[in-house]
């Protein structure tokens, strides 16, 4: 499995896994542990979480798993993000659904994210979504605080525009730092980072791209929805012809982007977590990249 290598101290696997879902597998310990070195042993080994996953509980589960085996943790890269507040039931004081982006809220966080995840420290924390009522100065402070302080050994963002990127980025240049990662949502169905600026000024840059819900989330298999049938009557031929899922044509056209992309499997079922390892080894022709492409847009390049 190819590495991307995001800073002096960290790489991630080309795939990455994502646990969005977790609370939803039914997993026990035992099994996500399996679950977690089988990835490892495919060469898949970093691991995409936020604190809010399955409203605050994801985290928990993986570090309750990770904790079988503790030699695994070295073995493997953990991402997660803050940044949001969800209100729910073990968070009371939590009042409303919002972004804080304060000094005290990314280092409580962090700190809790630790707790949950059984680990004394994060490979990369991101900024989940950007706020209207970002610092950039604060956030820095509290970044720059969790390196020294060896809670994080690389920082990001998530769902960040090119302005909002650069704001945050020329002040962590100020003390000597710099955004790594950003990642965004990009699929067949979802064209808009590769439309305006975002995955160009990235690789500009050399920040590292990963790719959220690869497979629009499951609704590329939506038989109701007439844009992913669109798409699909496209994608459906390529895998026939190759003799491959049309998952593995979406993550190959997915890893055809010039800015070295990393698609996040958002499944638990090896066998579809196979479907993008298997991408790895298929190169779309430019002609067959840009049919998905058109077919997406719905209008065809000029
Ligand atoms: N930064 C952000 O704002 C953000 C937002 C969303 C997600 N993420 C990250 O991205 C990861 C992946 O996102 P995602 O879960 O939306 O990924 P995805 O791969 O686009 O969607 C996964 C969903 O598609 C279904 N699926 C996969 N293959 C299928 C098939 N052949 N037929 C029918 N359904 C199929 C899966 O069902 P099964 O489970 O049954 O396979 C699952 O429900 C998340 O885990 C999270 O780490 C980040």
């Amino acid at each position: 499995m190819e590495r991307i290598r995001i800073n002096q101290h960290v790489s991630y696997s080309r795939i990455v896994q994502g646990f969005w879902r977790l609370n939803e597998w039914g997993f026990s310990n035992q099994q996500l542990n399996d679950f977690l070195h089988e990835l490892v042993d495919r060469g898949i080994t970093t691991m995409d979480h936020a604190d809010i996953y399955g409203q605050y509980t994801c985290e928990s589960l993986f570090g309750d798993a990770l904790a079988l085996t503790p030699n695994l943790r070295e073995k493997i890269e953990i991402v997660t993000k803050c940044g949001i507040i969800l209100p729910n039931d073990s968070h009371p004081h939590f009042t409303g659904h919002r972004y804080d982006q304060s000094y005290e809220h990314i280092i409580q966080s962090v700190d809790q994210s630790l707790l949950n995840l059984k680990t004394d420290y994060i490979d990369t924390l991101l900024i989940h979504r950007p706020s209207p009522l970002m610092d950039p100065e604060e956030v820095t402070r509290a970044v720059m605080d969790l390196v020294n302080e060896g809670k994080i050994r690389a920082f990001g963002v998530s769902n960040f525009k090119c302005n909002q990127y650069e704001l945050l980025n020329e002040s962590l240049k100020k003390e000597k730092s710099h955004i790594s990662v950003n990642q965004v949502e990009v699929s067949p169905l979802q064209l808009e980072n590769i439309e305006d600026c975002t995955l160009n000024r990235m690789l500009q840059h050399d920040v590292k791209v990963m790719a959220w819900s690869p497979l629009a989330g499951g609704k590329i298999f939506d038989k109701e929805d007439e844009k992913a049938q669109q798409v699909l009557s496209v994608i459906q031929p390529l895998a026939t012809k190759y003799q491959v899922s049309v998952g593995t044509v979406i993550y190959s056209w997915l890893l055809r982007l010039p800015s070295k992309v990393m698609p996040i499997v958002g499944s638990s079922k090896l066998d579809r977590v196979d479907e993008a390892i298997a991408a790895t080894k298929l190169q779309l022709t430019d002609q067959e990249w840009f049919d998905i492409y058109v077919a997406s847009r719905g209008t065809d390049i000029l």
